[in-house]
């Protein structure tokens, strides 16, 4: 009997990097999950011979409509949702400066990185006030605190990210439900390895411990926001940066 057991976990961006890792961990604490990625192979090559306690969905995160069927469907299969995890996001065209940024971009990384946020979280919160219950953790980044250079689009969706986990956090303080957020720096992913080394090199080079965040870590602090241990923490973006951020 883990942690988890008896929980259902929706988890966004599952086929890869930090959602993989949040769900192999949820799995592991005893949670049934919920994995939604647009990589649906991805999602059958690792979760493929989990069986009952996995539910995978091959969806756009940006279909509206389809979230909002998916989030019924895991409801239909397991009866309750007791937390969201939202992991998907894309960096976007980064190593450009703001006036070099195509307006077609910025909009296709904010319907990505903020509205999937929003979509998911709109389909979940009702089944969730309906019970009382609920964790919602959006991962953020850094670069929504700080704002990196050379990536608008990303630092800006990000920064709206952070923006609706407090509206969240204060809309629903007193249901039972908490909504924060996670602001990594830098865990080696696919998503870092796409972007420019000297994009790299400069996130890289702010964090003070001199080394990128791993995995571990990520999914460690993940599961714990999500936990019904942590009651009274809402509206909240937890810092993984080390040391990079200190407030
Ligand atoms: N890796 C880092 O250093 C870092 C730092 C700060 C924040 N983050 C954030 O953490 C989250 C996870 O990042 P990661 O590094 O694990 O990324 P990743 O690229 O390894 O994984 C992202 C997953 O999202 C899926 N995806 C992308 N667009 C989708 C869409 N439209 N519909 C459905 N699925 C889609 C991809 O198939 C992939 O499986 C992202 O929100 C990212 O911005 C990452």
């Amino acid at each position: 009997m883990g942690e988890f057991s008896g929980q259902v976990a929706i988890i966004t961006g599952a086929a890869s990097g930090i959602g993989l890792a949040i769900a192999y961990k949820l799995l592991a604490e005893g949670a049934s999950v919920a994995l939604f990625d647009f990589n649906e192979p991805g999602l059958q090559q690792e979760f493929g011979t989990v069986g009952e306690r996995a539910l995978l969905i091959g969806l756009d995160i940006t279909d509206e409509n389809r979230v909002a069927e998916a989030v019924t469907q895991v409801n239909q299969r397991f009866g309750q949702i007791d937390i969201l995890i939202n992991c998907v996001g894309i960096t976007g065209i980064t190593n450009l400066r703001s006036h070099e940024v195509s307006s077609e971009n910025l909009h296709k990384v904010f319907e990505v990185n903020f509205m999937s946020c929003f979509y998911t979280s709109k389909a979940v919160v009702p089944l969730m006030l309906a019970r009382q219950y609920g964790r919602i953790l959006h991962i953020a980044s850094i670069a929504g605190k700080e704002g990196n250079a050379g990536m608008l689009a990303y630092s800006a969706s990000k920064a709206a990210v952070i923006g609706m986990t407090k509206v969240q956090g204060k809309e629903y303080a007193e249901t039972g439900i908490t909504v924060n957020a996670l602001a990594p720096a830098v865990i080696r992913t696919p998503l870092v390895d796409a972007m420019p080394e000297v994009q790299v090199r400069y996130m890289t080079d702010k964090i003070p411990m001199k080394r990128c965040g791993t995995l571990d870590e990520a999914a460690n602090l993940a599961t714990y926001i999500v936990s019904s241990k942590n009651s009274f923490t809402t509206g909240f973006t937890f810092d993984l940066s080390g040391g990079r951020a200190t407030y």
